[in-house]
């Protein structure tokens, strides 16, 4: 492989996205050099029309006060309605089937609220073993909410022995054998420790012919690989807006809830004014009827500063041209530094992230073995050299570095020089 700087440089040359740099602000080092940032799998960078919408609500309270909600060009009465025709198209749903609110865990827990009603066999869920420490609690609480003995109605998805990734035959026979027994199914789109796409359509399929409903934690997911919840027949997903979707931390997460259940008035769920029917909310009446789409199962006006960063981070997506050809610069960059790693590094490296296109992402979760004299090494020391060298990475206990090169503004300069990096602390 050509492993020169200049083929990095003419790599970047001939990126059609690479104007879209220009569109995010990059952290600075300590000598002025922008930082290498391969962190937007935990936090994206910020978006500079996010700041401008930001400004802009901020402009409008203080020009405004209160008639702000009415006034100007982005009222906030229905200001999370500007985000919906983007936040559809990255997620393959119909409008009416999304809505931006709350946060992640909150949702998950809405939505298990409307989706696990166990009732007589059908009382477990069945979730991955390593499944991110907040989407565990949020399933144990739920089954603790609903009476139901957590050891026994706890069901994981488990890698095999001496393995990372998760293999679909071993859920798919779990599916098989207990399927009148599994009132839900949720799991990640993509795996957060490994960096493992699942195959959420056939996931889905499998599910569905047992009669088990299906929801799926898009946090590594959204704005990273092509989805289409709407097709695939998923029931519910949520995701955050502040990893590849660079909202900003803490930012208004998303939810998608299928065509069919929205106009359910019957399901169980909680409810609050803002989920109320839009026509009659201000009546200030006590008779809750839930918008028939996915806003209806909002609680409360939403925090419009947050959405604000949200709406200028999805003009910036679309400014791209959307998921298809972020996902084509995503691919050949993450193979290309799969490749440059490899090839430099060779065994004092393991990537534990599946290499096909359908089973990865942007990220790749990264093992450090050995050192230049075949010395096993600590993998948290390597993180903290790199920091030092103006690489900002991620480490996730116990033992990864996960590096993602963004399609929306990394370069392949960027990734020549990470390796050239751990090259360097390595020996
Ligand atoms: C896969 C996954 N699920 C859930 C969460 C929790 O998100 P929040 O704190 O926004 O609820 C995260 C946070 O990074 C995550 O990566």
């Amino acid at each position: 492989m050509n492993t020169t700087l200049a083929f990095a440089q003419e790599l970047d040359n001939n990126d059609p996205l690479a104007y879209m740099r220009e569109h995010f602000a990059i952290p600075k080092q300590k000598n002025g050099a922008d930082e290498f940032y391969f962190t937007g799998n935990s936090l994206g960078l910020q978006p500079i029309l996010a700041k401008e919408a930001v400004m802009e609500v901020l402009d409008s309270w203080q020009e405004r006060g209160v008639r702000g909600h009415f006034e100007g060009e982005y009222p906030w009465l229905p200001y999370h309605e500007f985000l919906t025709e983007h936040c559809s198209q990255l997620v393959g749903a119909k409008p009416e089937e999304v809505v931006m609110m709350n946060s992640l865990t909150a949702n998950l827990h809405l939505m298990m609220t409307s989706f696990y009603q166990p009732h007589g066999k059908r009382t477990k869920i069945l979730i991955e073993d390593h499944a991110f420490p907040s989407d565990h609690y949020a399933v144990e609480s739920q089954l603790k909410h609903h009476h139901q003995d957590v050891e026994d109605n706890m069901m994981l998805w488990r890698p095999r022995s001496g393995e990372e990734l998760l293999n679909h035959q071993d859920l798919y026979q779990m599916i098989e054998q207990h399927g009148d027994e599994i009132a839900l199914l949720l799991l990640p789109g993509v795996q957060y420790y490994t960096g493992q796409v699942l195959d959420m359509k056939t996931i889905t399929e499998k599910a569905h012919a047992k009669g088990i409903t299906v929801g799926f934690d898009l946090a590594h997911a959204v704005g990273n690989i092509e989805l289409e919840l709407h097709q695939w027949q998923v029931d519910f997903a949520c995701w955050c807006s502040y990893k590849y979707l660079n909202s900003g931390a803490g930012s208004v997460a998303g939810c998608f809830v299928n065509e069919q259940h929205v106009k359910n008035p019957e399901l169980t769920r909680f409810a609050g004014w803002w989920g109320h029917d839009k026509s009659t909310r201000f009546k200030m009446e006590n008779k809750f009827k839930p918008i028939p789409t996915a806003e209806g199962w909002q609680l409360s006006n939403p925090p419009v500063l947050s959405l604000a960063a949200v709406r200028g981070s999805l003009e910036t997506i679309a400014l791209a041209g959307g998921i298809k050809p972020l996902r084509a610069k995503s691919v050949k960059m993450t193979q290309y530094l799969r490749a440059l790693l490899n090839h430099e590094l060779g065994q004092r490296i393991v990537i534990i992230t599946p290499e096909s296109e359908s089973e990865s992402g942007c990220q790749l979760s990264v093992m450090i073995n050995l050192d230049a004299n075949n010395r096993h090494l600590d993998g948290r020391v390597m993180f903290d050299a790199l920091e030092a060298k103006g690489v900002t990475t991620d480490w996730r206990e116990p033992n990864v570095i996960r590096v993602a090169p963004v399609p929306l503004y990394n370069t392949f300069e960027d990734c020549f020089h990470f390796v050239r990096l751990l090259k360097e602390c390595l020996a």
